[in-house]
């Protein structure tokens, strides 16, 4: 279970000023539910998920996962949290093999419990065949597995997703997809970004549409159609995104 309430980040540069890249936003994710965040690039996405995962700390606002404080307990939240971040950089030089048994000890596991899951997770994401390769010499689609094992070794109930999808081919995103749903089954609780409309309306049980930092609308598809009184995500998405002024048409 995720919880945000009235959150807020302000980044203060020199360079840039001051940039409201979150503004007062609300939502939860329920257990057994995929809840999507879309919103095109530069709405706040990945600065949402870096929050709730502990790596960056809410200027205003709070945020508990599993019922702890992502400030006051970040431990603990981290615990039974799996974070996939866009911008992972793997160590070129290991291994997926050493890598889980690395994020495994990090994450207190001994390591028989991390042959298991080593074992389990490359079997259930097909990566038996890479396990033993260096990351560097590894495909786009490969390194999104391996990253995604990681992220997975601690057998987490909260999983946060940043672009899950993002630049796989239709067999490795479908993969990707069926896990979700799979954990979905499991009562975990997901909660994925995207700037892709057709991952939000297949994947996603609850959509919520952020622009400029500003979450527009939040509901499942049939609500959000209601609400709007149109049927394609696409023109709820724009009509939201001319009322913001977020683009000229
Ligand atoms: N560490 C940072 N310091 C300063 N500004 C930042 C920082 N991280 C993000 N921003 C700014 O915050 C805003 C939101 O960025 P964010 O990365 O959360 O967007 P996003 O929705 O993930 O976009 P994308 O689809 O491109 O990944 C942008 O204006 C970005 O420039
Ligand atoms: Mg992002």
């Amino acid at each position: 279970m995720i919880e945000a309430k009235n959150v807020t980040k302000i980044f203060d540069s020199r360079k840039k000023g001051r940039i409201v890249a979150v503004n007062d936003v609300s939502f939860e994710v329920r257990e057994g539910e995929i809840f999507g965040l879309l919103g095109p690039n530069g709405a706040g996405k990945t600065t949402s998920l870096r929050m709730i995962s502990t790596l960056m700390k809410p200027t205003k606002g709070t945020i508990r996962v599993n019922g702890f404080d992502v400030v006051k307990e970040p431990k603990k939240v981290r615990k039974g949290l799996g974070f996939l971040t866009s911008d992972m950089k793997l160590y070129e030089s290991l291994t997926p093999r050493e890598l889980l048994i690395f994020f495994g000890r990090l994450n207190h596991l001994s390591d028989d419990v991390i042959e298991q899951r080593t074992e389990e997770i490359s079997e259930y994401l097909d990566m038996k065949e890479f396990l033993d390769k260096k990351v560097g010499k590894l495909s786009t689609g490969m390194r999104q597995k391996a990253a995604i094992s990681i992220s997975l070794i601690h057998d987490p109930n909260v999983i946060v997703f940043d672009e899950p999808t993002n630049g796989l081919d239709v067999i490795t995103a479908h993969t990707v997809t069926e896990l979700l749903k799979d954990f979905k089954e499991r009562n975990k609780s997901i909660l994925i970004s995207t700037h892709v409309m057709s991952v939000a309306e297949k994947v996603c049980d609850r959509i919520g549409i952020l622009l400029k930092g500003k979450l527009k609308a939040v509901g499942t598809l049939d609500e959000l159609r209601e609400q709007f009184e149109m049927t394609d995500l696409e023109d709820i998405f724009f009509t939201l995104a001319r009322e913001d002024d977020e683009i000229h048409v």
